[in-house]
């Protein structure tokens, strides 16, 4: 990519990437923290793993949730997002989710970060900014006829899980892996109809949510067809808001 060098922060990032499935959410989260060092990420679903693993007492009431197959509550998940945040003093250590303390996050540029996973619909965004208020909420946009191309484009050495791409990352011989020579497949799920239907679906419970950050002024959208052309775009917006 044409753009590298590290940025300092001149304060607190407090962000919510949002994206459909294909978008790259995760590889421009990867690149944001390389680009700015201050920036950590904050998963929900990995705080939820380690309770788990470690048998918190959070951990073990999530777990019996999720052997029952029901979903893990939003309480527990900004339990679990409150202990880590005020574990780092990046929030006063009097905010609890019952009694929400008005005292602000810290702005140290060091308590910055990309927090994954929650919310995903609005009700939880509303419930997290009496604790927790985001400074940022980028939308990633790319057209669906580009996703779904990407997706048709995509082939898979299954015993290895080495991916290719006939338009930007083709094997070297046509349908064969490069290492082993054997037969490329496509994944189960990777046809134009489950994808539609996944995409749609992100789209019914992302636009309330989107809806929501708008309304109090802190969303931002960007647009491009490809991870390399939204990185740049997004690196001169955080340095023009943060650096
Ligand atoms: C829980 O486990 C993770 C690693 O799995 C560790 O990094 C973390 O510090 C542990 N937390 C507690 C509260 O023990
Ligand atoms: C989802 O919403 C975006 C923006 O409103 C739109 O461009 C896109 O076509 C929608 N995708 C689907 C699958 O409905
Ligand atoms: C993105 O793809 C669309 C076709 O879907 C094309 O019209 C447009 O020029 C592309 N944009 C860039 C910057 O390549």
């Amino acid at each position: 990519m044409a753009v590298t060098g590290n940025k300092q922060f001149k304060r607190a990032a407090r962000i919510i990437l949002v994206g459909a499935p294909g978008v790259g959410k995760g590889t421009q989260a990867e690149r944001l923290m390389k680009r700015f060092p201050q920036l950590s990420a904050v998963s929900s679903g990995d705080l939820l793993r380690n309770a788990v693993r470690n048998r918190t007492d959070l951990g073990l009431e999530a777990e019996s949730h999720m052997k029952h197959g029901s979903l893990v509550p939003d309480d527990m998940i900004l339990k679990l997002i409150l202990s880590e945040l005020k574990a780092k003093s990046w929030i006063p250590p009097t905010s609890s989710v019952s009694d929400p303390s008005p005292a602000l996050p810290s702005d140290s540029p060091s308590a910055s970060f990309i927090l994954d996973g929650f919310p995903r619909t609005s009700l939880q965004a509303a419930r997290l900014d009496s604790l927790v208020p985001v400074n940022l909420v980028v939308s990633l946009v790319t057209p669906v006829n580009i996703i779904l191309g990407r997706i048709a484009d995509r082939w898979v050495h299954a015993p290895s899980g080495r991916v290719y791409n006939t338009g930007f990352n083709k094997p070297r011989i046509e349908g064969k892996d490069d290492q082993t020579g054997e037969p490329l497949t496509k994944r189960e799920d990777d046809n134009e109809q489950t994808w539609r239907a996944r995409l749609q679906k992100f789209n019914d419970t992302s636009n309330p949510l989107l809806e929501h950050y708008d309304r109090k002024g802190i969303l931002w959208t960007v647009q491009g067809n490809s991870s390399d052309e939204i990185s740049p775009k997004l690196f001169g917006e955080f340095e023009k808001r943060f650096c």
